[in-house]
């Protein structure tokens, strides 16, 4: 069958960029983007997109209103459908069985019963969000017992790979495009429908066609594998700034065997987002539901030393200001869960300001690309902090770097932002309190120029002797040994 009409349930960081680039690449495809939440359809109709990615207001635009339609019209996409992509939120479970691991699939769930209950007609149902295995199962059969007489269903695996910062990018050129389905004669038809959508502009050796159960892994498998990536370099972060080893001449040196490749070996304050953690957890939960309590333990370890990165950066910043940051003011810069997109989900940055709001510190926050509102309501969240009020009462949020670091004791880099590499750190300077610490959480800024214009600089992954200072040849600006390890 050709694929003629596609409806895409849930438009977020997914939905809304990969039909936007379907839509641009296949213009003979209809596309509607459809989702519950009124405001984020609003947005999407707007010139206000509701996510920042790079390049994708340009497509949106020449797209919207000829063959790319978002709305909260569910119903009537569905059924003028061939193809419906499931693409709503999977995060972790907050309650009952599996809780703080298991991914929630009640929205999937709710999607599985709302296209059995609407549709007429054969319907291609493709999820897009990210599952545990055999969710493609589930939906089978709560679509096949709902099933009316009009109706019938092939249910297939397609995990997208995109990251947000590079979404339109990664989109348009992707490393691969995975497709999972039934081995039978219909779920092959099916799966080839929907590669022949994809062939419009993937090469075919890069479309990858297993059992849905393959792909299904491939997509937990694949996230699991890079979030232990940063929490492998990251745990030799701690090493070298114990030891007198540079994080960077580490990674340069062992990501220049091309077994092991370069790419990901950047030391960090730890990975965020809305993807990692969850489908970590969400295989840890799965290897110990298949009883395989080593296997669980071992991808355990990789939210363990994420957890312990975010912690340690900001024990590093308390010590080093003399081991109290009460009252005293420090600059966040970046608040994103990495550049150039909006998102904070699980960034690194909330638990860090966390950290340093126990310790009663006040934080001015500047962020390009997160609003005001966002940043407090992340601050606020109850896993965050027990009184809202005083979290308020802690946080500033700028709108510009400069503000943010005036008056401030210290400097922290959350998100690793281009912008930040190019400030006037001189102005900067003049402007805080002295000694003026920074502590580059990211490894991005100018180390040498900030030691020459007098700051005290600490940089993740860099030998810290003397109680926690990056040490360069020209500087002296070397603190006194902490006399306390924080917890
Ligand atoms: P999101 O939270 O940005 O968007 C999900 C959207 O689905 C929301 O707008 C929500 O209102 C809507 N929704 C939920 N239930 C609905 C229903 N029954 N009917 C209509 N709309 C409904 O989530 P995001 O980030 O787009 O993620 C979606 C899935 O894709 C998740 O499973 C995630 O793990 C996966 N994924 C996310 C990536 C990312 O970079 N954010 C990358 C690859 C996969």
């Amino acid at each position: 069958m050709e694929v003629k009409k596609i409806c895409c349930i849930g438009a977020g960081y997914v939905g809304g960029p990969t039909c936007s680039v379907i839509a641009y690449k296949c213009p003979d495809i209809i596309v509607t983007v459809v989702d519950l939440n009124k405001d984020r359809i609003n947005a999407w109709n707007s010139k206000d997109l509701p996510i920042y990615e790079p390049g994708l207001q340009e497509i949106v635009e020449e797209r919207r209103g000829k063959n790319l339609f978002f709305s909260t019209n569910i119903d009537d996409a569905i059924i003028s459908a061939d193809l419906i992509f499931i693409s709503v939120n999977t995060p972790t479970k907050t309650y009952g069985v599996g809780k703080g691991r298991a991914a929630d699939l009640k929205y999937v769930e709710s999607c599985a019963r709302h296209i059995a209950e609407v549709a007429t007609g054969f319907k291609i149902v493709v999820e897009k969000s990210t599952v545990p295995v055999r969710a493609a199962a589930s939906i089978s059969n709560i679509l096949s017992s709902n099933t009316k007489s009009n109706s019938s269903f092939q249910v297939l695996s397609n995990p997208e790979f995109l990251a947000e910062g590079t979404a339109v990018t990664n989109l348009i050129d992707p490393d691969r495009v995975l497709i999972g389905g039934e081995t039978s004669v219909e779920g092959q038809a099916a799966i080839e429908a929907l590669s022949n959508v994809y062939s419009k502009w993937v090469a075919r050796d890069r479309i990858i066609k297993t059992n849905t159960w393959s792909s299904e892994l491939s997509k937990l498998a694949a996230n699991a594998f890079l979030a232990q990536r940063i929490s492998s370099i990251n745990s030799m972060s701690a090493i070298c700034e114990a030891t007198g080893a540079d994080v960077t001449e580490v990674a340069n040196a062992v990501g220049r065997d091309s077994r092991i490749g370069n790419k990901f070996l950047q030391a960090s304050i730890g990975f965020g987002g809305s993807c990692f953690q969850k489908d970590v957890l969400n295989l840890v939960y799965l290897c110990e539901a298949l009883n395989l309590p080593e296997v669980a333990n071992y991808w355990q370890q990789v939210i363990e030393i994420n957890n312990y990165q975010r912690r340690r950066f900001a024990n590093q910043i308390i010590g080093s200001l003399y081991n109290t940051v009460y009252g005293k003011q420090i600059a966040l810069l970046g608040f994103a869960f990495k550049k150039d997109t909006g998102d904070t989900r699980e960034s690194s940055a909330i638990y860090v300001a966390k950290y340093l709001m126990d310790e009663g510190a006040h934080l001015k926050i500047f962020d390009p690309k997160v609003p005001r509102k966002q940043i407090i309501t992340e601050l606020q969240h109850p896993t965050i902090t027990d009184c809202p009020e005083k979290a308020r009462e802690l946080i500033e949020v700028s709108g510009d770097p400069y503000t943010a670091c005036a008056g401030s004791h210290a400097i922290a880099v959350c998100t690793e932002w281009d912008q930040f590499k190019l400030l006037d750190f001189k102005k900067i300077y003049d402007s805080m309190l002295k000694p003026a610490f920074v502590f580059d959480g990211r490894g991005i800024l100018p180390h040498q120029k900030l030691l020459d214009i007098g700051f005290k600089v600490s940089v993740i992954g860099k030998h810290r002797e003397n109680g926690g200072m990056f040490k360069s040849a020209s500087s002296n600006n070397i603190l006194l040994p902490s006399s306390r390890v924080l917890p």
